[in-house]
């Protein structure tokens, strides 16, 4: 289970109860506050992340989902912003600067790839790239200059795993921070904070709201970490706006029940894609023939909703299953209610060269499937119907 309880996340720990006596909390629709008329206004305005002064430093909506997304992670504080890449983006600028040395994955989030490869080098900072299924190699790439060591587990979109404890004792040895992204496996699944990790990022627009309705990120971790977090997200202003919060609240009161059911669907349906002659390869940590199912035992509690699978006739046949699915809808992203199917090749990393994707291992015949809500045999039939005889 996940540290916080089905009971805490509908009754969440706030630091101040939100005004009013509405059992629904409202929305402060509001870009500034009145401040008190003495001298607590200044202590209001030099506070880390006050609730109720300015939105871009913090919210009470805001307020109110850090809280759940803290006790999730089990963590000290958490920060709300406004994408899961400015969580990435906060997280890593809040600990990097020019001539640090940064260890990170050749396989991530395309976003992340990009500011890893492309953006943070223009600032001065020298990024090394390992592959994460390697644990001697990614620690080994783990010097006295390396300021941060940035994971992704499972990484998208081929579930590879990487073994956080592992890599937190080498970076802890060194003096590096690690962050790791837990977008797919979420706190449900693993826990980074327990396992050693110091920053754990999330695209919130997932799972955590889990509606596909809304676009949000969180950091969480030790205090003091995410307070330096939130100075680089106050200049920089990634806000997550009031409504947003709202919404991320509200979806993430029903997270478990959700996540349990993802668990269970993408299970049954990894196992159908496995057995049918059409496929070559299913990429999903839960499998015992994944390659790191072992190291999956130990890290995770369930493996998730998202899985990968490569057809044996190659892109033909990959194409012809997105056109063939009827329930299954052709969609980036991944985390809501509904089943979406992606290719990435095309569709994820739209934005890469074709070097670029070679290099990440991603094949033109290889689909990405977000397992929804749906009844599990209703998922099963739509893509039996749509995948070659
Ligand atoms: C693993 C992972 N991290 C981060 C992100 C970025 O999240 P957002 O789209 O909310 O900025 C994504 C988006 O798909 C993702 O898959």
């Amino acid at each position: 289970m996940t540290r916080a309880s089905m009971t805490d996340l509908i009754h969440p720990a706030l630091d101040a109860p939100l005004p009013g006596a509405s059992v629904a909390p409202p929305i402060f629709q509001a870009s500034t506050y009145e401040l008190p008329r003495d001298a607590r206004a200044a202590e209001i305005a030099a506070a880390v992340a006050p609730s109720a002064c300015y939105t871009r430093y913090g919210s009470p909506n805001a307020k109110l989902a850090e809280a759940m997304l803290r006790d999730l992670d089990g963590a000290e504080a958490a920060l709300l912003v406004g994408s899961g890449m400015a969580a990435v983006t906060v997280a890593l600028l809040s600990r990097v600067r020019a001539g640090d040395h940064v260890v990170a994955q050749t396989t991530h989030y395309t976003g992340a790839l990009t500011l890893l490869t492309e953006q943070l080098p223009r600032y001065g900072v020298r990024v090394t790239l390992v592959e994460q299924t390697d644990p001697a190699a990614l620690t080994a790439a783990i010097g006295p200059g390396t300021a941060v060591v940035y994971t992704e587990t499972p990484s998208n979109p081929l579930l590879a795993l990487t073994d956080l404890a592992a890599v937190a004792e080498a970076a802890h040895r060194h003096g590096a921070v690690v962050i790791t992204d837990n977008t797919f496996a979420t706190p449900y699944n693993t826990t980074p904070l327990d396992l050693g990790v110091d920053l754990v990022v999330q695209s919130a627009t997932k799972y955590l709201n889990g509606h596909s309705d809304v676009t949000a990120g969180v950091v969480t971790g030790r205090a003091d970490l995410v307070a330096e977090a939130w100075e680089v997200a106050r200049v920089q202003g990634p806000v997550c706006h009031p409504f947003e919060a709202w919404l991320l609240a509200r979806g993430l009161r029903t997270f478990p029940l959700r996540m349990a059911r993802h668990n269970a669907s993408a299970q049954a349906v990894a196992e159908f894609l496995a057995q049918h002659p059409a496929v070559s390869a299913v990429h999903y940590p839960g499998l015992p023939d994944h390659p790191q199912h072992d190291l999956a035992r130990r890290q995770m509690r369930g493996f998730g909703g998202v899985l990968s699978f490569e057809l044996r006739d190659g892109l033909a046949a990959a194409t012809g299953v997105l056109r063939a699915a009827r329930l299954t809808r052709t969609a980036v992203s991944f985390g809501g209610i509904e089943t979406l199917i992606t290719h990435p090749a095309s569709l994820i990393f739209a934005h890469q060269s074709p070097e670029q994707i070679e290099a990440a291992g991603i094949s033109p015949a290889l689909l990405r499937l977000a397992v929804g809500l749906e009844e599990p045999a209703d998922i099963i039939a739509d893509l039996a119907q749509a995948l070659p005889a």
